[in-house]
């Protein structure tokens, strides 16, 4: 049975793309930083499914080879990588606080680039790893400045992996979604009567994006189906902002 690690996977896109690869085969690492109680409870429906999961709790903010180390008990090889944990908190230019950069780029960048260095030698010819950006890496999104410029770190970190990592077939993409209907974006989407409208507005598609949509897009560049697409994005935004 091959097997894929979701980061951040008990809430939200990462749910969805662990409940998606289990469909799909895999058995899935999930993993979260604290809600122990979600990240089980995508094992049992996993499980209750037939397939196989196992719930790894760590902190992709704070350096630690928790997550490393019981990857390789429990297996060889890693199939598929998907470097979905990341925070969204971000605020305009004039009002980002250093402590709030420093942990945005810790979980969003840091985190995942030392997690993807020290996985790298469980990673099989012809493996995966995939890393869920946004679209406003191809807008400009000062609302959230600091939060796009992480993103953008991820694209330039898959564009380069994917050159290094071509010769053994190891693919390395990016699925950016659009505003997608998770506990990230609750309170603005339902906290005024406009905001579901609003983010509507902002998508050719004229409404929000659901998780599996995403999942849909992450189980296609994790397949055999997309041997010949490295380096490149996954625009999963619904036509955000054309
Ligand atoms: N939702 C959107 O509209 C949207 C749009 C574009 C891009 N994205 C990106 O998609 C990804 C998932 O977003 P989402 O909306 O699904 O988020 P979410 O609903 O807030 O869920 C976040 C998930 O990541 C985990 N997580 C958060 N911080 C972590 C950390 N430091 N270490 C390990 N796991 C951590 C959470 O685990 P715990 O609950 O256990 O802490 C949770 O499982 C993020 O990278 C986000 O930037 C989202």
């Amino acid at each position: 049975m091959k097997t894929a690690l979701v980061t951040g996977a008990s809430r939200g896109i990462g749910r969805a793309i662990a409940l998606r690869l289990a469909r799909d085969g895999f058995r899935v690492a999930v993993n979260y930083a604290e809600d122990g109680t979600a990240a089980e409870e995508v094992v049992r429906l996993i499980e209750k499914d037939g397939g196989s999961a196992f719930a790894v709790r760590a902190d992709l903010g704070r350096p630690s080879h928790v997550l490393v180390e019981r990857l390789r008990a429990e297996t060889a090889v890693l199939d598929v990588l998907v470097n979905n944990a990341g925070i969204g908190t971000s605020q305009p230019i004039a009002e980002e606080t250093p402590a709030a950069y420093d942990r945005l780029f810790d979980v969003n960048v840091k985190g995942l680039f030392f997690l993807t260095q020290q996985l790298l030698p469980l990673i099989p010819d012809g493996g995966r790893i995939v890393n869920i950006t946004s679209g406003v890496t191809r807008i400009a999104f000062p609302e959230g400045i600091a939060y796009a410029m992480t993103k953008g770190a991820v694209q330039v970190f898959t564009l380069a992996l994917a050159k290094e990592l071509g010769p053994r077939g190891i693919t390395v993409n990016n699925v950016a979604p659009g505003i997608i209907d998770t506990d990230t974006n609750a309170s603005w989407l339902r906290g005024n009567p406009d905001g579901e409208a609003y983010a509507a507005s902002r998508h050719a598609l004229n409404r929000v994006g659901h998780v599996d949509e995403i999942a849909n897009a992450v189980a296609f560049v994790a397949s055999p189906e997309a041997s010949f697409i490295t380096g490149s994005t996954i625009d999963a935004t619904g036509g955000g902002n054309l």
